[in-house]
């Protein structure tokens, strides 16, 4: 056999093997829990704080609202996660200064009226200085910013890092992000404190938004293993346990 073809056959063999590992990874654990049904209910929340899908087509239960715990205010602002949650992301960030890692919380928990104004925002730069429509623009902001009561920032569940230095070279968050050593410090460590990247490169079309390099989604440490090794998203994980609990 050829150098050329014995390579390719090495190749194929590694890729092989590395698919029946995540598969192997994926079948040998079971939650001993189902997701709940979507979108989840004011009944259903306080069983599956964390383990539940919010999105356009999910959003948060009206009247809910999480107890909150700040998480750090090493900046000019406060910022909050769920309580249960929190200690989770303050431990995650120790864990970054611990490894020399300068992460720099830049959004949290975010109020409904706060997620409506972000949206706003957004939609009306993109008319002023991009000169769009506004419907345009509208679609477009759509696929970046969820609807007030839509957005994992809403429940207190989800926290937007970037690295401390980033504003000192970038006037926005862009996925540019992914280049950087937080990041990478980031993809591989956050899911050991519960956090998944929840929105990934070539996952658009399942999560429904753009690839988001800075925002984690917590969801408890086996899941977040689960998800990491698998490489699914939370809306194709869940979609593996569907509820059967009427809780
Ligand atoms: N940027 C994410 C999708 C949010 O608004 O929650
Ligand atoms: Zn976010």
């Amino acid at each position: 056999m050829s150098q050329k073809r014995l390579l390719l056959v090495n190749i194929c063999v590694l890729l092989i093997c590395a698919a029946a590992v995540s598969l192997a990874a994926l079948f040998a654990y079971v939650p001993d829990f189902d997701a709940p049904e979507a979108p989840v209910t004011s009944e259903n929340i306080r069983s599956y704080w964390a383990f539940f899908l919010i999105n356009d087509s999910n959003p948060l239960p009206a009247d809910y609202t999480p107890e909150l715990e700040v998480i750090d205010f090493s900046g000019s602002r406060e910022f909050y996660l769920d309580a249960r949650a929190a200690p989770s992301a303050i431990k995650l960030l120790n864990a970054a200064e611990s490894d020399g890692v300068a992460l720099r919380v830049v959004s949290a928990y975010r109020s409904r009226q706060r997620q409506l104004e972000n949206f706003n925002n957004y939609v009306e730069r993109l008319v002023q200085e991009h000169g769009m429509d506004e419907s345009e623009a509208i679609t477009f902001t759509s696929a970046q910013i969820a609807q007030p009561g839509a957005s994992e920032h809403n429940a207190g569940l989800a926290v937007d890092i970037l690295s401390t230095d980033w504003f000192l070279h970038n006037n926005d968050v862009t996925d540019e992000f992914e280049k950087t050593p937080e990041f990478r410090w980031l993809a591989e460590n956050s899911w050991k404190y519960g956090f998944i990247l929840r929105y990934p490169k070539g996952k658009e079309d399942v999560t429904g938004f753009i690839y988001e390099p800075w925002h984690f989604r917590y969801v408890g440490i086996d899941i977040a293993e689960q998800i990491m090794n698998t490489g699914l998203t939370l809306e194709e994980y869940i979609g593996l346990y569907p509820s059967k609990s009427t809780a």
